[in-house]
């Protein structure tokens, strides 16, 4: 029956993982997916998700029951709070949703889904920036949205093309949507500064837009939870209508749980209700009910004033960590004389840094010195420390050169 059917092509970030562990050589790197390491190059549990573990585990009231088709609501309340702020005006209207979803991929999947069945703009395309995480296209796609790209990286300044990106907004159809990183982004650590948020709401506005927000670094960025989520709480104050996709693969280091959320701003608590309602009745017919243990994590810390505080320092924890290897890579570079400039590995911020290496110099990097980052160039800072940032600093000198 099945004889005609393709084999699809492996996911590229899962495939570099696969490849680092099957690599025997001794000096391998592995740069590739989106996790933290410690300075030991190991995964890390957060002291204060330990301690929410330890909680769990003596609480005799915890069972196994189902939770609700949109999931734990202390989990929700909280992770809408988290991103809205404790003072948020929409909240207080009552016009605030959400759904527990399977991390930020379901959350955006959840998002997408309920777009390609009630969305009034039919034929809306979903703009995405270029580049952005694989995934979103996939998503998008998957779900029967065309999906087009806006500018995004200006790889002779390195940093944001903010012409081109609202030219694209511009330009395109009134109600398209948009996809946005609030802070972080992934893959190239460029975020638009809060003037430059100012420009990109105006046109949002201007056109008609819809503004989906993918928020999976939150922490990550400036080092304070509230100015990461800056550029949300400033689109919700001027009053669009959004989803906000929320992760807590990262900030809690909670990768396996999928532990995540779909925040729906809505114009009013009944549109509110309704598209809860409609999101609902897609999750029971895809997932049942999303899992409990990450969600019961996340909210113990999030509902307790000291777990909250801890969290927040491991959080700085991680963030610093990454700052100093940012720090001692372009260190390295310049001792070297490597050819280029390198600023940019201090300027960008969040878990990854946008090299600006080719493909081909990837290759090399990858066959020659067992150091595995995607093929656009973009490396897991999490992933250098004190130990191997020479080794990958001297490879990189050689593959520019050569
Ligand atoms: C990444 O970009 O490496 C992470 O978000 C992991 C993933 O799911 O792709």
């Amino acid at each position: 029956i099945f004889e005609n059917v393709p084999g699809a092509p492996a996911d590229v970030i899962f495939a570099l993982t696969a490849a680092y562990k099957a690599d025997t050589d001794p000096k391998k790197v592995n740069l590739g997916v989106g996790a933290y390491r410690t300075e030991e190059g190991k995964p890390w549990v957060l002291p204060v998700v330990h301690k929410a573990d330890h909680i769990m585990v003596d609480d005799e009231n915890l069972d196994h029951e189902y939770l609700p088709i949109l999931g734990l609501e202390n989990f929700r309340k909280a992770s809408a709070k988290l991103i809205l702020g404790e003072n948020s005006k929409a909240i207080a209207e009552g016009r605030v949703g959400s759904a527990q979803c399977i991390s930020g991929t379901g959350a955006v999947y959840a998002g997408a889904h309920f777009l390609s069945k009630h969305y009034p703009f039919k034929g809306a395309a979903c703009y995405i920036s270029k580049p952005t995480w694989a995934n979103h296209r996939a998503i998008f796609e998957g779900v029967g949205i065309p999906v087009l790209e806006y500018p995004y990286w200006n790889p002779e300044t390195k940093g944001l093309d903010l012409k081109g990106m609202l030219g694209a907004m511009e330009a395109a159809p009134s109600g398209s949507i948009f996809l946005l990183h609030p802070c972080a982004h992934n893959p190239t650590g460029v975020d638009p500064t809060p003037d430059q948020w100012k420009q990109i709401a105006d046109v949002m506005e201007a056109r008609g837009h819809f503004t989906f927000f993918d928020t999976a670094y939150q922490g990550f960025a400036s080092g304070s939870l509230d100015k990461d989520a800056y550029s949300v709480r400033y689109f919700v104050e001027r009053g669009f209508e959004m989803f906000i996709a929320q992760s807590f693969s990262k900030n809690f280091g909670l990768y396996s749980e999928r532990a995540g959320n779909l925040t729906i701003v809505a114009k009013t608590p009944e549109i509110k209700n309704t598209i809860e309602s409609q999101i609902a009745k897609a999750q029971r017919a895809v997932i049942s009910n999303p899992p409990a243990y990450g969600s019961r994590v996340v909210s113990l810390v999030l509902n307790d004033e000291t777990l909250y505080k801890e969290w927040e320092e491991n959080l700085s924890s991680m963030a610093n960590r990454i700052i100093a290897m940012r720090q001692a890579l372009f260190d390295e570079l310049v001792a070297l004389g490597t050819p280029g400039t390198w600023n940019h590995i201090v300027d960008q911020i969040g878990m990854f840094s946008f090299t600006g290496l080719s493909t081909p110099q990837v290759k090399v990097l990858k066959e020659k010195y067992h150091c595995y980052l995607t093929d656009n160039g973009r490396i897991s800072m999490a992933g250098l420390n004190t130990k191997n940032v020479k080794y990958f600093a001297a490879a990189v000198d050689d593959v520019v050169r050569n």
